[in-house]
């Protein structure tokens, strides 16, 4: 089997000295030598000398996530995503890309692309190093600077993750396509009262734009929207996948959908919108 870590080598940075790193199998080093374990499953954890990984996404809600998605039940979004991503893309760095399962469908649209999926879950990035054989998985704090080298990529993907605009800029090439989905006003809007999930917040959009700044150029928006029928068990995997399950229990959200019908019906609603840098 080919090692994405070893392909994507020359796309990443040491994060100590931002020198290039070589990986090899059990271990990834840069020239000053330092170096960085190689978890077993494939992927590397990458953290500037004394920062922790922040908390990311706890087993449990990988596996709701993992679950729910590999059901299908997001496909059509799966489905924008590698649309908004141009056919020419070689690099795409998905940050925050959780189990990989997007990252995974846009590289299987883009059959010469290589992925790079950046998460603070080390459950998520293992997760994710087998989601694809060209998907590298990279365990850091998107928050903090990347261990991507400047302009590596041609494709950026922000997916329900917290956005860095100066990573983003520094990491996407010139003429690069910057993709982020966000919840829309009405997203899973019948599920929210019932299991406690939480509302969008208003000028989510003008505040990301403001965010963006000048370093990018709006390309394109598209609305996601479609229903599902859920049974209850997809239910508490959507509930239990998202942030209601840093609020709740997994006894909480069953008895919050205990009393409701099943199959259920919610509304997807996700923008998913393109800049180019
Ligand atoms: C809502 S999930 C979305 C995952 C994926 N994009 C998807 O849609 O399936 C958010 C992800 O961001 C990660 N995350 C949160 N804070 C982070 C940080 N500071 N650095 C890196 N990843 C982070 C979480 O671990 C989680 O996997
Ligand atoms: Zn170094």
């Amino acid at each position: 089997m080919s090692d994405a870590l070893v392909t994507a080598a020359h796309l990443l940075r040491c994060p100590h000295c931002a020198a290039t790193l070589i990986v090899e199998p059990s271990v990834a080093v840069c020239a000053a030598g330092h170096r960085f374990d190689r978890a077993r499953g494939g992927g590397v954890t990458l953290l500037a000398p004394g920062a922790q990984l922040p908390p990311g996404d706890a087993p449990a809600m990988l596996e709701a996530r993992d679950a729910f998605l590999g059901a299908g039940h997001y496909g059509p979004l799966t489905a924008a995503l590698a649309a908004a991503v141009p056919a020419a893309t070689s690099v795409l760095v998905d940050a925050g890309a959780g189990t990989g399962q997007h990252t995974a469908g846009v590289l299987d649209a883009h059959p010469a692309a290589l992925g790079i999926a950046l998460d603070a879950s080390r459950a998520a990035t293992r997760r994710a190093a087998r989601a694809h054989e060209r998907l590298a998985a990279v365990a850091c704090d998107i928050t903090a600077p990347w261990p991507v080298a400047d302009g590596a990529a041609g494709a950026i993907l922000s997916v329900f993750s917290p956005r860095h605009p100066e990573e983003f800029a520094r990491v996407l090439a010139p003429g690069g396509t910057l993709v982020i989905a966000s919840a829309a006003d009405d997203h899973l809007h019948e599920a929210r009262e019932p299991l406690g999930l939480l509302g969008v917040q208003p000028e989510k959009r003008a505040r990301l734009h403001a965010r963006l700044g000048d370093a990018f150029t709006p390309a394109a928006l598209e609305h996601v929207r479609f229903t599902l029928d859920l049974d209850h068990r997809a239910l508490l995997q959507l509930a239990g996948m998202g942030p209601a399950a840093f609020h709740w229990t997994a006894e909480d959200l069953a008895a919050g959908a205990a009393d409701l019908p099943s199959p259920f019906t919610v509304t997807v609603s996700v923008t998913v919108e393109t800049f180019t840098r």
